[in-house]
């Protein structure tokens, strides 16, 4: 099959790819400003606490896999100041952005893309994906990718929006992903289909269950997961075993 969705549309895998990057290519500028607006700050909450949650002792390369603007590389950095970080990312201006924002030696930017990632076999300890694999054209893909590159026993962490929040929030979060989002997304970013496309995008999204069957499927254990406001947000742990 060689379709997938695109928000609430379904496009060809190829067509995904070229729509995702140019829509961050487009949003670049306004990205760290509207997650700060969209999520009242606890995006920076949660990617920090992703961070404090991984347990890899020394590992010698990470990936910071739809590493964006940097978010995610800023924490890695201060937490693994030995290790060599790679930022890598299909659009050229967010990688641009982390440049600008986080500039060390020890940091290499790849502008590549996650199904078909420019690294070798059984050569890493550790991957951490940030609210990208949704965005991803072909997931699985993208997850084999990451076995393959993986040492056995390596692990991504990967933080992700999730429909399996609490029916609790749902009418609330409903009315905030179809009518708040995009709005502000008009006022600010000045593209009110990038962030229809955001809210979209989160809820056709798979259940974490199912998430989970498809890194299973692939190799890979899942050991924990953490739930963040109700479940909106999950960071679950993969293990290459
Ligand atoms: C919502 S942003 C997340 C950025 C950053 N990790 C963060 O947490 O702020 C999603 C990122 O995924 C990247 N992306 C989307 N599809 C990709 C793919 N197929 N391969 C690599 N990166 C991809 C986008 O360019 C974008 O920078």
């Amino acid at each position: 099959m060689n379709k997938t969705n695109f928000g609430k549309k379904i496009v060809k895998i190829k067509t995904k790819k070229e729509l995702v990057k140019n829509l961050f290519n487009n949003v670049s500028n306004q990205y760290d400003l509207m997650n700060d607006l969209m999520s009242f700050g606890l995006h920076r909450i949660w990617k920090r606490d992703l961070v404090k949650n991984i347990d890899v002792v020394s590992p010698s390369i990470i990936l910071d896999l739809a590493g964006g603007t940097g978010d995610v590389s800023k924490h890695l950095f201060k937490k693994y100041k030995e290790s060599t970080i790679i930022i890598y990312d299909l659009s050229y201006e967010m990688i641009k952005k982390s440049q600008e924002r986080i500039k060390n030696k020890n940091i290499i930017y790849i502008n590549g893309s996650a199904e078909l990632i420019a690294l070798p076999d059984n050569s890493l300890d550790l991957i951490t994906i940030s609210f990208g694999l949704r965005n991803f054209a072909n997931i699985d893909e993208a997850i084999k990718e990451c076995f393959r590159i993986l040492k056995f026993g390596g692990k991504v962490y990967c933080l992700e929006f999730s429909p399996s929040y609490s029916k609790t929030f749902k009418p609330t979060y409903d009315f905030y992903c179809d009518n708040i989002i995009p709005k502000i997304g008009k006022l600010v970013a000045k593209n009110e289909s990038a962030y229809q496309y955001l809210s979209d995008s989160i809820r056709s999204f798979y259940l974490n269950p199912e998430l989970k069957n498809i890194f299973n499927k692939n190799g890979f254990f899942c050991y924990n997961d953490v739930k963040y406001f109700g479940g909106i947000a999950i960071l679950n742990v993969f293990s290459k075993v």
